[in-house]
């Protein structure tokens, strides 16, 4: 647990205020982050990067509500986005096109047009057609596109494979092997501008050491770029550093910063990182409420209202969170496993808790904060969250629970 969300008497707090009420006065399944703990993860970040002329490019997509997008941006944050919805979020939150760098492998022309009308710092390419393509678009708007080409170092980030983007099978980046081949073709082009390197080799990374594996090898490129006349404004080292959801034990802010500036040490790149998860996984939680405890032959069901399309990481990645009941009670404890109403199995968010809990209880999904709200869904037709942000003793809602008639709004039924 972070210091912001803890036990007072026998309930669980956010910074001042009782979880509990805001689960009676707002609903559930209800998202709530802690201002506090935003600010303080966003704060040890800068400070831990001080020593050198860096930008924090806050990973959108692992949470894109505008209230905390705003937030980042007021104390200083860029934005890596991956889509064109991402830069529109970044710019109706206030954040400023020029630290926004844009990654993905996909990028369509509507969206490049789109960052070059707004002015991105940097396009983080793929691959050799999209460098083509982005040439093309800026060509035919008479703009220069400001490039690093993403660099797939072959390293082995030691997290879960769908979440591991560093490997050569993985379909990000240039091979290592072609990258100065293709800055050679970019710095011919008419419409590009080479400004950096980047990499990103995965994500919930627990040990500082493929991070500093990723940097040597992508220095290697830097060096030899530099040899040919190709000198590089800046180096994206991307995101990835893991949190604790259970007993896992990551590098903190300062030892992962301390890492990479040895890492980059006498070199005078201005340093661009991409953090996501660690900003916001643990300063956020789904409140949810029990609906049915349902003792069967084998398992006991605590059966809840929030459900996979609220919370999708456990279904999709086996991913552990912890669940705690929001009032300690003196009841008796079984093992349960944690299930939303949707109709898979694989509808659950924990298995084998033990947990003394009685029907209508509410309890907290710990470490929601990242890929929560972001990944959720409409599947089974379900109205998403509402996500409300407390500051000290106030309450705000940031985002409206999601109405029915909402979700089909866009449909027609054909004559
Ligand atoms: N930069 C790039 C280019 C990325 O692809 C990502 C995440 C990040 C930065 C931020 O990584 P972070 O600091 O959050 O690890 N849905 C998964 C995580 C997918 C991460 C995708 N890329 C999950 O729930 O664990």
């Amino acid at each position: 647990m972070t210091p912001y969300f803890n036990y007072q008497q026998d309930y669980l707090f956010v910074e001042d205020v009782s979880l509990k009420d805001i689960a009676e006065r707002f609903g559930t399944p209800c998202y709530v982050y802690s201002r506090a703990a935003l600010t303080d993860g966003y704060r040890q970040f800068a400070e831990a990067f001080r020593s050198r002329e860096h930008l924090i490019c806050y990973a959108v997509k692992a949470n894109s509500s505008l209230a905390i997008l705003n937030l980042f941006a007021k104390l200083g944050a860029g934005f890596d986005i991956v889509s064109g919805g991402e830069l529109q979020r970044v710019l109706a939150a206030g954040g400023s096109a020029n630290k926004v760098v844009f990654s993905g492998v996909g990028k369509s022309e509507a969206e490049m047009r789109a960052a070059l009308e707004a002015g991105i710092l940097c396009f983080n390419v793929e691959s050799a057609p999209e460098l083509d393509r982005l040439n093309a678009v800026a060509g035919s708007m008479g703009k220069v596109a400001p490039i690093s080409l993403r660099v797939n170092p072959d390293v082995d980030a030691k997290t879960h494979p769908y979440i591991s983007t560093g490997l050569k099978q993985n379909k990000f980046g240039v091979a290592y092997t072609e990258a100065l081949a293709i800055y050679r073709k970019a710095a011919g082009m008419a419409h590009i501008k080479i400004t950096g390197m980047d990499c990103h080799i995965g994500s919930q990374l627990t040990e500082t050491s493929p991070f500093i594996a990723a940097a040597e090898k992508v220095l290697v490129l830097v060096d030899k770029l530099a040899v040919e006349g190709v000198v590089l404004e800046h180096l994206d080292l991307g995101g990835g550093l893991g949190i604790r959801y259970d007993d896992e034990t990551p590098p903190s802010i300062s030892e992962y910063a301390k890492a990479l500036l040895t890492a980059l040490h006498g070199r005078s790149e201005k340093l661009i990182v991409e953090p996501g998860r660690v900003l916001v996984g643990n300063a956020g939680v789904l409140l949810t409420r029990i609906e049915y405890l349902k003792h069967g032959e084998e398992k006991n069901f605590a059966i809840v209202d929030a459900a996979m399309n609220d919370l999708m990481r456990p279904a999709l990645y086996d991913a552990y969170h912890a669940i705690l009941p929001l009032q300690k009670k003196f009841v008796t404890s079984h093992s349960y496993e944690v299930v939303g109403p949707i109709c898979e199995t694989g509808d659950f968010i924990g298995r084998g808790r033990e947990m003394p809990v009685e029907q209508g209880d509410v309890l907290a999904v710990m470490s929601a904060g990242a890929y929560g709200m972001s990944m959720s869904s409409n599947y089974n037709t379900r109205p998403r969250a509402a996500e409300v942000m407390v500051d000290h003793a106030q309450t705000h809602v940031i985002r409206e629970r999601e109405k029915v008639s909402q979700l089909f709004a866009a449909e027609k039924i054909l004559s």
